[in-house]
């Protein structure tokens, strides 16, 4: 099994160049079924769960081709089959493609999705949605089964602004009959990225960004052009790398207005975040202070950047305090936190840090994608070697995480 070899690293000092959004190219993935049409995505980060979402599309016939960091999807062949477990199972995100079967082929037959270390992670808020656009659903045998000749528009409360929710319904209602009002939506720029790829489909979606989005059915979409938008994860996760080291890093191809949390966050603690010609450039100039952060639905602070900050502010002199408010069990990184020496005590649904001079490193393992990048930032403040095993979660997430943290400085190496 891999694993990274991550030693103690002085300032981080560079520039690194942020890939194309995981979390907005699998839900445009598989929207591209909602059309039989050709489609080009510009962009396209070459990550684990990315081939896991090409294999799901070949399984419906898609015929895919990559070109660099281009993926063009021809959809000519598509046809409903069963969704199998050994691919959902290793991916949520492969239930994204039940709203765009559903609506294009009128019946759609998913395993039901595996949990995951971060929480049941249930999918109540998809069905509840499907079945109010007329859908009918069956479970049975680890399956998911849901017909409708023709999903009808309705108006949709989602009782949590579920991202993955959001983005089921609003493909699922891109091709229904008449009007669809999504109230209470998740508001992050992976689900506005996501309508603007329908819309260049001609589908008609408004409101994405907001808690209330309107989706007008059409009759069919075509295939089309579309540039994912920047990872504001993988930046905050760089932006994050910078502070922990007292670096001064610049990050290109950025989206600064994705990450205003993140920013707001470093700057509390003392970080100075900037914007230059490139991007972003983000330093340390000064004492560092603790903070306190409560994760939310975007605009609030992510979740996807809990780890990685927990680490950096293992570093901060005093006490500081997470609350984690998305997921019931997003602390797995915090048992290896701890082994790495840092003082965190959790209480429900917080953590209370207590800032240490030092970290020793030692060998971790990664129990989630942002877990384990959270080791990877610990590992270049320990003392000493840092061994992360179980690597592939983080590589799911992350493109060559390792040579863009080697060019900025850092001692970290992959070895099998
Ligand atoms: C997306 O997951 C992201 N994944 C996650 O990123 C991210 O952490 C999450 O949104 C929150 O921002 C992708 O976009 C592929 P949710 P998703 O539905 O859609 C509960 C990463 O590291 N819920 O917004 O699965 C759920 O249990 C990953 O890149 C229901 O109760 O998240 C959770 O507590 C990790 N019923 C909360 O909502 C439902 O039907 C948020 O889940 C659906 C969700």
């Amino acid at each position: 099994m891999a694993k990274f070899i991550v030693t103690k690293s002085g300032p981080l000092k560079g520039k690194v160049a942020i890939n194309g959004a995981k979390n907005s190219v699998l839900p445009i993935m598989a929207a591209s079924l909602l059309s039989d049409g050709f489609s080009t995505l510009e962009d396209v980060p070459r990550l684990e769960d990315v081939h896991v979402m090409c294999r799901l599309l070949e399984y419906f016939g898609s015929r895919l081709k990559w070109n660099n960091k281009t993926l063009s999807i021809d959809n000519s062949q598509i046809r409903p089959a069963p969704a199998p477990y050994d691919l959902v199972r290793k991916m949520r995100a492969s239930f994204l493609v039940m709203g765009p079967i559903l609506s294009r082929f009128g019946n759609v037959k998913i395993s039901l999705p595996g949990g995951c270390a971060i929480g049941t992670r249930p999918i109540d808020l998809h069905l509840k949605g499907l079945a109010a656009m007329g859908a009918d659903i069956t479970l049975g045998h680890g399956y998911i089964e849901a017909k409708a000749d023709k999903l009808i528009g309705d108006r949709i409360y989602l009782d949590f602004p579920s991202v993955g929710a959001t983005e089921n319904l609003i493909m699922a209602a891109a091709l229904a009959e008449g009007m669809t009002i999504i109230e209470n939506a998740a508001e992050e720029p992976e689900i506005i990225d996501l309508a603007n790829f329908i819309n260049s489909m001609g589908g008609n979606v408004k409101g994405a960004g907001t808690d209330t989005i309107k989706i007008e059915g059409v009759e069919e979409l075509s295939g089309c052009t579309h540039t994912i938008i920047p990872d504001r994860i993988e930046a905050g996760t760089f932006m994050t790398a910078a502070a922990i080291t007292g670096g001064d890093i610049i990050l290109t191809n950025v989206i600064i207005d994705h990450i205003r949390p993140v920013e707001a966050k470093l700057k509390e603690a003392g970080i100075q975040v900037e914007p230059v010609e490139e991007g972003i450039r983000v330093y340390k100039n000064g004492p560092l202070n603790t903070l306190d952060l409560k994760t939310l639905p975007y605009p609030g602070f992510p979740t996807d950047m809990q780890p990685q900050m927990m680490a950096f502010m293992c570093t901060l002199p005093g006490t500081s305090m997470i609350t984690e408010t998305v997921f019931e069990n997003r602390f797995m990184h915090v048992s290896e936190l701890k082994r790495l020496g840092a003082r965190i005590k959790i209480e429900g649904r917080s953590a209370i840090i207590e800032g240490v001079e030092r970290l020793q490193g030692t060998q971790v393992k990664a129990t989630d994608l942002r877990a384990g990048a959270a080791l990877l930032l610990a590992g270049l403040y320990a003392e000493g070697t840092t061994e992360v095993l179980d690597i592939y979660h983080i590589e799911r997430g992350y493109e060559g995480i390792d040579e863009k943290l080697r060019s900025l400085g850092a001692n970290i190496k992959r070895v099998n």
